[in-house]
């Protein structure tokens, strides 16, 4: 069978008008904004309309995705969102997105990975693609954060935001695409980064709403250093099996979890902060949305040429995490 050459048609991104600034929340806890700004990088986040439930903004970085891929809904044989804010339990939010679109041949499921969803998601399309099963996959991460976020924990509320990016995955020129994948996971890690109440162990009570069982919780330092050593070594594997060397990159996409973060793995693979794609002063940290949106705005500023090798690498809770190796 052909070695089908697999990669990326088109990008998209939508974040909600509302922006929520670290002056904002020092108004709401006891922090500042030169606490946030030195800590995280972050400066503000996007914060979705009442009215907005994950798949409105799936939806509309959908849209643009499909328009800059040049293709319709009805092109689209799978749709993929990754995401840890779903609108609702079941239907999926990929088959809430499927409706809406009018993406009448696709197939559809959500994929949890949290922030290393959206490069599960990556690996799933090309192989659905590379085996011959579908032609053309779309692949969303979409979140609405704010509706999971505790605004009286300090610890977690400075970091979160909302927002979308979606891709269409499909068959590339020879020597293009995605030359490799690295997906890992550590479930003995789970408890660091979780929302534990409203599945089947923690049922949604009186009770768990009083005790805080439905926003997330995290352990933030422990979290910190598991993210410094994974995203250097994915990065590393991902180079090594795609038979490439740390100054082959042009430029990499990481999750926008904390420029501390971003800075380490810099550092690790050796490059300077101008290869590093980051937005995370503007959204903060939008989980599985974080690598989509960040590589749909770095094709928009033209940060992207033709032939550029990427690294996208990230990680989250589970624990999980992910990179790929992708020629433009
Ligand atoms: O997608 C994956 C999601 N999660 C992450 O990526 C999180 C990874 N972790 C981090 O980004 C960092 O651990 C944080 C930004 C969450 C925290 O930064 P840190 O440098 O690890 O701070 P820390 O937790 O070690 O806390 C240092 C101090 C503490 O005070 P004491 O105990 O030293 O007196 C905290 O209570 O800073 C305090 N602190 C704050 N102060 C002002 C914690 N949060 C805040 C705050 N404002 N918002």
């Amino acid at each position: 069978m052909r070695d089908i050459p697999v990669g990326i048609l088109g990008t998209g991104k939508y974040v909600p008008e509302s922006r929520l600034t670290n002056q904002d929340l020092e108004r709401m806890v006891e922090t500042s904004d030169e606490w946030i700004v030195t800590r995280t990088g972050i400066r503000e986040r996007r914060i979705a309309d009442p009215a907005q439930a994950t798949s409105d903004l799936a939806y509309e970085a959908s849209l643009r995705a499909l328009e800059s891929a040049g293709l319709s809904a009805e092109d689209v044989d799978l749709i993929i969102v990754a995401t840890i804010t779903p609108d609702m339990f079941f239907p999926s939010t990929a088959c809430l997105l499927q409706d809406r679109l009018g993406a009448k041949r696709a197939a559809a499921f959500d994929l949890s990975a949290a922030c290393s969803g959206f490069i599960y998601g990556l690996a799933t399309a090309t192989n659905f693609i590379k085996t011959g099963m579908y032609r053309r996959v779309l692949v969303v991460g979409a979140e609405t954060l704010s509706r999971i976020t505790d605004y009286t924990d300090r610890n977690t509320c400075i970091l979160f935001g909302d927002g979308a990016g979606a891709v269409v995955v499909g068959e590339v020129p020879e020597g293009r695409g995605f030359q490799s994948f690295v997906l890992g996971a550590d479930g003995s890690g789970g408890e660091l980064l979780r929302i534990c109440g409203g599945g089947s162990r923690v049922p949604a009570t009186e009770r768990s709403v009083a005790d805080k069982k439905h926003f997330l919780e995290m352990n933030g330092r422990d979290v910190f250093k598991f993210a410094v050593r994974v995203m250097g070594s994915s990065a590393e594997e991902a180079l090594a099996k795609a038979g490439l060397d740390k100054s082959d990159i042009d430029l990499l996409v990481p999750h926008q979890a904390n420029i501390r973060i971003v800075q380490a793995a810099l550092e690790r693979l050796g490059l300077s902060e101008d290869k590093a794609m980051v937005n995370l002063d503007r959204y903060g940290n939008v989980s599985a949305a974080s690598i989509p949106l960040a590589l749909a705005e770095a094709a928009e500023e033209g940060r992207i040429r033709e032939g550029d090798r990427l690294v996208l690498v990230g990680f989250g809770g589970g624990l999980t995490w992910g990179s790929s190796v992708l020629v433009w």
